[in-house]
């Protein structure tokens, strides 16, 4: 029997968004770490969590999507589903859109 170790592919964990709510840099961790131990019973209760969600909105549907994923297990795995990148692109886009929205509504008030 050869004392070689057997070759591996190399395991490739999945990127993720490092902070879920940029504004206030709160990971999912310390989101799932809230969870487990306070049980918040809504999601708004996760703006306790260091402010999450209070700032710009764009993190509160990843909020509810966390909430609704773990109110059964807080231990469960939360995959966002998306790569640091992709997210905060469509966290750029999203403040693209809120941005033009506001210059529409001044125009149309002036
Ligand atoms: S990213 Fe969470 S409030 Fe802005």
């Amino acid at each position: 029997m050869s004392d070689e170790l057997p070759e591996r592919p190399p395991v490739k964990l999945a990127p993720r968004p490092s902070n879920v709510c940029v504004c206030f840099h709160v990971p999912l961790h310390k989101i799932q770490a809230f969870i487990r131990q306070r049980r918040p019973r809504v999601t708004s209760q996760l703006s306790e969590c260091f402010g999450a969600g209070t700032g710009c909105g764009w993190c509160i549907p990843f909020l509810e999507k966390i909430f609704e994923a773990t109110k059964d297990d807080p231990n469960v795995i939360v995959d966002l589903g998306l790569t640091e990148e992709e997210y905060l692109q469509r966290r750029r886009e999203y403040h693209t859109r809120i941005n033009a929205a506001k210059m529409k509504d001044r125009r149309e008030g002036e």
